[in-house]
């Protein structure tokens, strides 16, 4: 399987039945996972699956501790960082801007809530603290909200940009809390950590979870749903049958 390494950003090939690839680039699939499944996951599940890792080995999120916040929850990477999270214990608070996804998440594990919009609103740059980590693919405001409500010593990872790439805030949260702004870049990722990431997924990702997180469909489909991606009406991944 190979996730990034520039595939259909500066390496042709995007959407063929065969690539011819460096083999390093190659990850071994864990047998818990069809071909199918593995691109159900996708880019963005192997990512949610980076970001945990990062938390977990920063430390400060606890099995039954204080919450940690998972924003853009109902997208590709926040479903899945909510359902590794929720499984290996951790309790999740789910940050969308669709409630009718509430019950989706809940069943992905998530325990709390917060609108979207409460995270988008420009806040103090110390805020109470509320967050033991957390996994944030929005950016922006929210990143930055997230950042002013982390606990002292605390992390968010952050692999995204749904809603903004601007960092608007202060380095008080860091130089006043400790907390750190952990970054995640899934496409250079070296193999240690690629590996770790899918042994986790293959861990804590319950099959039937992962069958309510994407639907598969075909490739004629593409230009509807790319319509319908951007503007914000697909719940989870699409698998294309090439
Ligand atoms: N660093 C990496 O290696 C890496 C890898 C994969 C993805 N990414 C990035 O991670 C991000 C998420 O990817 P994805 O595949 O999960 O995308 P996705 O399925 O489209 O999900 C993004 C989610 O973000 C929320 N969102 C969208 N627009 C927003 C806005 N204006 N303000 C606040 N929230 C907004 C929505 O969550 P709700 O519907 O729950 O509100 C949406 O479902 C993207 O920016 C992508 O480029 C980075």
């Amino acid at each position: 399987m190979v996730n990034g390494w520039g595939l259909s950003e500066t390496q042709w090939g995007g959407y063929g039945r065969f690539q011819r690839v460096k083999p390093e680039w190659l990850t071994r699939l864990p047998d818990a996972f069809s071909l199918e499944q593995a691109m159900g996951i996708g880019t963005a599940g192997y990512t949610a699956s980076l970001c945990v890792e990062a938390l977990v080995k920063w430390g400060t999120i606890a099995p039954g501790g204080k919450e940690v916040l998972v924003t853009g929850a109902a997208g590709g990477v926040g479903s899945v960082a909510v359902a590794l999270l929720a499984r290996a214990g951790y309790p999740v608070t789910a940050s969308t801007g669709r409630p009718e996804t509430h019950e989706y998440l809940r069943g992905l594990g998530a325990t709390g809530f917060i609108d979207r919009a409460a995270l988008l609103e420009k806040g103090p740059p110390l805020q109470k603290e509320r967050w033991a980590g957390g996994v944030d693919s929005v950016g922006g405001l929210t990143l930055v909200n997230a950042l002013s409500q982390t606990v002292w010593g605390g992390a968010i990872a952050a692999c995204g940009l749904a809603g903004s790439s601007d960092l608007p805030g202060t380095v008080l949260p860091h130089i006043l809390r400790s907390v750190t702004l952990i970054g995640i870049d899934s496409v250079m990722a070296p193999a240690g950590r690629r590996t770790a990431a899918w042994e986790r997924l293959a861990r804590d990702l319950d099959p039937r979870t992962l069958a309510a997180m994407y639907e598969v469909q075909p490739f004629e489909a593409l230009p509807d749903l790319a319509a319908k991606i951007l503007a914000g009406r697909i719940r989870g991944r699409v698998v294309l049958k090439i």
